[in-house]
């Protein structure tokens, strides 16, 4: 998709060459300004009773008079927040995607464009013209859409531009990630997640080093290696390190859960929604994701990737309750539960981390079902003992459309993971199991400046619109960007 901006000739927006035009109508009455075919149109419309200005309604006009568009849409926008912009492009796209325009020109009437405001517009606009179609040909055809023009005023158009730019790195970053996590567990394998990022390294000229379980086993990662063990899939531990800031700068440290399958192992999970567990590399996709958006932009900043990935299986040769690992920082550690696998493979990875003395480190995970319960599918869970650091990430999530809440790490929760055979247990007590989870993490970030995002309620959906939504992109993407120079 190709996004710019265009500037409205002296004919205005009925001047405009485009397939379809979108007017985005703010405030609860008719803007003032609008040219005379299309106020005469929208007000019309308004009599009849047809429209509304209330954000959720939308008019569709074939061929207005006067108007070039031959495809004229109108949408309600309330007070035209990102938030609003992104429902009423969302309602208006279902439309114009089965549709055949290619060309879309979008215009706000009764305001003028944000940065943000361009942001939501083009998340909106890729997130709602994007069909997974690598194992399902059938899928319905791709929207003819191919390129979506925002119009704007002559002095807003270099800022616009600008912001039109980092939105595109950002949405094809999160379609990199939703594509990836969508793909069943038997494509997306851990070998297929290094391939991703080897992919991903030439394209953007990063340094990927992919380690396998002998390397894995020389550097300790026994905990790691033990939940990787049930499986006939080879491990993968993936590294990759975009370098575009100062030789001197501390990088940031994404660290991503990639279980590429998670059966829960010997601790098997019931067989409903079994599924869904291939999205449990939604981390992972999301590190690639940032990765390849900020790549994209050559920030300034040195930024790298780990990925530890494995699936989680059940066999003769798998982990059992009750095994005792020693993880890479020396630690030992009680399975206690075999499906709390997720926290077993990211402790290796923060420890692995530290060989890079990075400014911060934000893990990201699939990671409790109970985070879920807590938050919901609307903000991902946030921990972090580093008030400046939750603040970073909490302002990233919101100014990218992609919120966390974050939630308390406070030294009582750490009681239930204690162990009489090892120095923890790998899980606590049911009730706050994020926290509980959180704070089996937090052992291991002793020499780290270290934030947790719990996704399992938002790297997904469920029921009729399953699929992966590329979360949180968005929000790392900002993270990174805003510590670049
Ligand atoms: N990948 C799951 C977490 C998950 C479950 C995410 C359901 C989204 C939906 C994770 O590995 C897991 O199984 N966690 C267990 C932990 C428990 C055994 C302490 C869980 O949440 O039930
Ligand atoms: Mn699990
Ligand atoms: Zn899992």
């Amino acid at each position: 998709m190709d996004f710019k901006t265009q500037v409205a000739a002296t004919a205005g927006l009925p001047g405009i060459a485009a397939d379809a035009l979108l007017v985005l109508v703010a405030g609860d009455v008719q803007p003032e300004g609008l040219e005379a075919p299309l106020a005469a149109t929208l007000a019309a419309a308004i009599k009849a009773g047809d429209f509304a200005c209330k954000p959720g309604q939308t008019l569709y006009a074939h061929q207005v008079p006067a108007v070039k568009a031959a495809r004229v849409l109108f949408a309600a926008v309330g007070d035209a927040s990102p938030k609003a912009l992104r429902k009423a492009l969302a309602l208006s796209l279902a439309y114009l995607k089965t549709g055949g325009a290619k060309s879309l020109a979008v215009a706000l009437a009764g305001g003028n464009w944000t940065a943000a405001q361009a942001e939501a517009l083009v998340a909106a606009v890729t997130e709602g013209v994007y069909v997974y179609r690598e194992t399902k040909p059938s899928a319905p055809a791709a929207a003819k859409l191919t390129s979506v023009a925002l119009v704007c005023a002559k002095a807003d158009a270099g800022i616009l531009g600008a912001a039109l730019k980092r939105a595109a790195a950002i949405a094809e970053g999160t379609a990199l990630a939703r594509e990836c996590a969508n793909r069943p567990g038997n494509h997306c394998t851990p070998t297929f997640l290094a391939e991703q990022a080897k992919k991903l390294g030439k394209e953007h000229g990063l340094k990927v080093e992919v380690l396998d379980r002998k390397a894995c086993e020389k550097l300790g990662m026994g905990s790691f290696l033990a939940v990787a063990q049930g499986s006939d899939e080879p491990l993968k531990f993936i590294v990759a390190r975009y370098e575009g800031g100062a030789k001197t700068a501390a990088p940031v440290v994404l660290v991503g859960k990639g279980i590429t399958f998670d059966t829960g192992g010997i601790s098997l999970k019931p067989a409903g929604e079994m599924d869904e567990m291939k999205f449990d590399m939604g981390g992972a996709a999301s590190v690639l994701g940032t990765l390849k958006a900020v790549a994209a932009m050559k920030a300034k900043v040195n930024l790298i990737g780990i990925i530890p990935a494995c699936e989680n299986m059940p066999s003769g040769r798998a982990v059992k309750p009750g095994d005792v690992v020693k993880s890479m920082s020396g630690q030992t550690i009680e399975v206690l539960n075999t499906d709390a696998e997720g926290r077993l493979i990211l402790c290796d990875a923060l420890t692995y981390s530290e060989r890079f003395k990075p400014a911060v480190v934000v893990d990201i995970a699939t990671l409790t079902g109970a985070c879920v319960i807590a938050l919901g599918h609307h903000r991902s869970g946030l921990f972090s003992p580093d008030d400046a650091l939750a603040a970073e990430l909490l302002a990233a999530g919101e100014a990218a459309q992609d919120p966390a809440w974050r939630m308390p790490l406070d030294e009582e929760y750490d009681e239930g993971l204690k162990s009489n055979f090892a120095d923890m247990g790998n899980i606590g007590s049911r009730a706050g199991g994020a926290i509980t989870a959180a704070k089996f993490l937090q052992r291991f970030t002793a020499k780290l400046r270290w934030a947790h995002l719990d996704i399992a309620g938002t790297a997904w959906k469920s029921g009729a619109a399953k699929g992966a939504t590329g979360r949180p992109v968005p929000l790392l993407t900002h993270f990174v960007l805003s510590r670049a120079s």
